[in-house]
């Protein structure tokens, strides 16, 4: 499957696609990365995986919708079948998700529907759970919502930073990242939990 990511920062995230690529895990091609900051690193391993990279900044466009309408334009030209938001730090507009329905994959490092939003490893240390991990999920215009694919859990422990806890969250979200998109791929877009029990 031609994969298209959007990523918004470090992107060890996209690493982890490329490499589950490169040893035969993942099926797909990655045709483009899209990402919205100059500085981001995830351009560097882009480059260094000769994956093409696409620098939109969300600051240059007067509105998300904007923003979205080339971000779809984008995915167009590369001929993107999937898209993966890998560390994308913008809210979606349905701008996109309606152009790639049930075709945009989100992971996010929270058990959801648990501490949706961008301080969620900050907001699962402050509730005292003992248990914490990530969600790949299909994107819909809800925030950190939609169908999940897979969760991984991990343990919260007692000397655990936002960092230290956020660090082996990271560890669960390589490994199942690949293997959601597989999955997804697999099960094809637009087809709902109870069309595909029957
Ligand atoms: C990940 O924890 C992901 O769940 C969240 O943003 C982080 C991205 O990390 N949405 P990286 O840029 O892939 O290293």
């Amino acid at each position: 499957i031609k994969l298209g990511i959007l990523a918004s920062g470090n992107g060890s995230n996209f690493e982890a696609v490329a490499e589950a690529i490169a040893q035969g895990r993942l099926n797909a091609k990655i045709q483009v990365l899209i990402y919205n900051n100059p500085e981001a690193k995830v351009a560097v391993r882009a480059a260094n995986r000769d994956v093409p990279a696409v620098l939109l900044n969300h600051r240059h466009f007067p509105s998300r919708e904007d923003l979205d309408r080339q971000i779809v334009q984008t995915l167009h030209q590369y001929d993107v079948s999937w898209v993966i938001m890998a560390g994308w730090m913008r809210i979606v507009t349905p701008v996109l998700i309606n152009a790639f329905a049930e075709r945009i994959i989100n992971i996010h490092p929270s058990l959801l529907p648990s501490f949706r939003g961008i301080q969620a490893v900050e907001q699962a240390l402050a509730a005292g759970v003992k248990i914490a991990g990530c969600t790949v999920h299909i994107v819909v215009p809800e925030v950190d919502s939609g169908r999940i694919l897979l969760q991984a859990a991990v343990p919260v422990l007692p000397d655990d930073t936002p960092q230290t806890l956020h660090q082996r969250i990271h560890q669960q979200e390589y490994r199942i990242l690949p293997a959601a998109i597989a999955l997804a791929a697999k099960q094809g877009a637009g087809t709902s939990w109870e069309q595909r029990a029957k």
